[in-house]
């Protein structure tokens, strides 16, 4: 039996995926399989260093620590192998932030930024927010996977886009760019003179047989957004990097962090990223195996016994797209049927834009019995509604 079948008890916690049910299903008896955070306790040297530090006792504002940088750039070259100069690397409390402030501070009120869509919600609103235009470029649902429409993109650069904002890996459809891919998206962005924007906060979880590249490995210029939160479940420690070779664009981006008033960082979040890079690997390894194990389970499940819904194949991350447009239902009365008869908190596809509508996606990052469980729930209220 592996440690993530034992997860970790978080109702009572004050937890958003547990604890917020009611509020966000109207029911508190969902199993809950939406929020991106997992059901698993971080890795033991994370906690230690979190609880050894808090013995001391006092919190009062805290300096940069140079090891934290150090951490960043011995894990982007032994988990990534890309070479990061430390003066490369700042920190930023959530990679949310981050994407707003890198929009504001490549762009202009009024140009156009693309985004490959269905994309996770708040790269939206980095753009509206920036006072910028949403340019989505559809991504293609090939019988090979997921595609970036390459014409389509070229069209909205062509046509004036300033920026690029990639999801790399890509929440929702759970595709880890190739290299070659990441090139062309990297050439293209050079070619009509645009920024390229990467989210990397997913880069980590790659699945057996699947390796990220980082945009900053194939184009300098580039920005990508890293953080231990979503790889070692930390994410309300708040506590992120931005990996920006380019002096300009860092300065740029640096300014506009600082016109935020931002300041400050949250010590035990610096702390636990620093734990994590430095002694996280081997946690990692084994959860990224139990994830896949979970994967395959899903799969097979849906393959045998609710062939009506289509996964796309996970490469990276832990949320599977689930194509359930087969089942005939209007988005918002799939989203009702899967809490009120199958007893399921999922994410709604709608929420990564209309591109997601039928689509729902399921967070697997929790003790398998919980999804398999999930998966009975729903053959189930299925058979019962007469839907398959
Ligand atoms: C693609 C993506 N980016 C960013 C975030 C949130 O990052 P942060 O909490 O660091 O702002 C998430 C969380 O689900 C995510 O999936």
């Amino acid at each position: 039996m592996s440690q993530f079948d034992v997860g970790v008890r978080r109702e009572g916690t004050h937890c958003l995926k547990w604890d917020e049910r009611k509020a966000v299903f109207g029911r508190e008896d969902v199993i809950p399989l939406w929020v991106a955070d997992m059901d698993f306790a971080a890795p033991e040297p994370v906690v230690r260093a979190l609880i050894e530090r808090a013995q001391h006792g006092a919190f009062g504002y805290s300096g940069h620590d140079p090891r934290d940088v150090q951490a960043v750039v011995r894990w982007m070259k032994q988990r990534h192998n890309v070479d990061v100069a430390e003066d490369a690397v700042l920190f930023s409390p959530g990679v949310v932030d981050s994407l707003r402030i890198a929009v504001a501070a490549v762009s202009k009120p009024g140009d156009a930024v693309v985004v490959l869509t269905p994309v996770y919600g708040p790269f939206y609103s980095a753009v509206e927010d920036a006072g910028c235009v949403i340019r989505r470029s559809p991504l293609l649902d090939t019988p090979n996977g997921w595609m970036i429409d390459f014409d389509d993109l070229e069209t909205a650069l062509r046509e004036g886009a300033r920026a690029v904002l990639l999801c790399n890996p890509h929440n929702p459809v759970g595709r880890v760019w190739t290299r070659e891919e990441l090139e062309r998206v990297s050439a293209l962005t050079r070619r009509w003179n645009a920024a390229l924007i990467a989210d990397e906060i997913h880069a980590d979880l790659e699945l057996p047989g699947f390796k990220n590249t980082s945009v900053t490995a194939v184009n300098p210029d580039a920005m990508a957004f890293i953080s231990a939160t979503k790889t070692f479940n930390l994410a309300a420690l708040r506590h992120s990097s931005a990996i920006i070779p380019n002096p300009e664009r860092r300065k740029a981006f640096q300014e506009e962090y600082n016109r935020r008033g931002i300041n400050g960082l949250n010590l035990f979040g610096a702390l636990a990223q620093r734990a994590a890079y430095e002694e996280g690997a081997p946690w990692l390894d084994e959860l990224l195996e139990y994830l896949d194990g979970t994967r395959r389970f899903v799969e097979s499940f849906l393959a045998e016994r609710l062939p009506v819904i289509r996964p796309s194949r996970l490469m990276g991350t832990y949320l599977m797209w689930l194509d359930m447009r087969k089942l005939g239902l209007e988005p918002d009365d799939l989203a009702r049927f899967l809490v009120e008869k199958a007893g399921l908190g999922m994410t709604s596809g709608s929420f990564f834009g209309p591109e997601g509508a039928g689509f729902m996606r399921l967070n697997i990052a929790t003790p398998r019995r919980n999804v398999e469980r999930a998966m009975e729930q729903l053959e189930t209220a299925l058979k019962d509604a007469g839907l398959c």
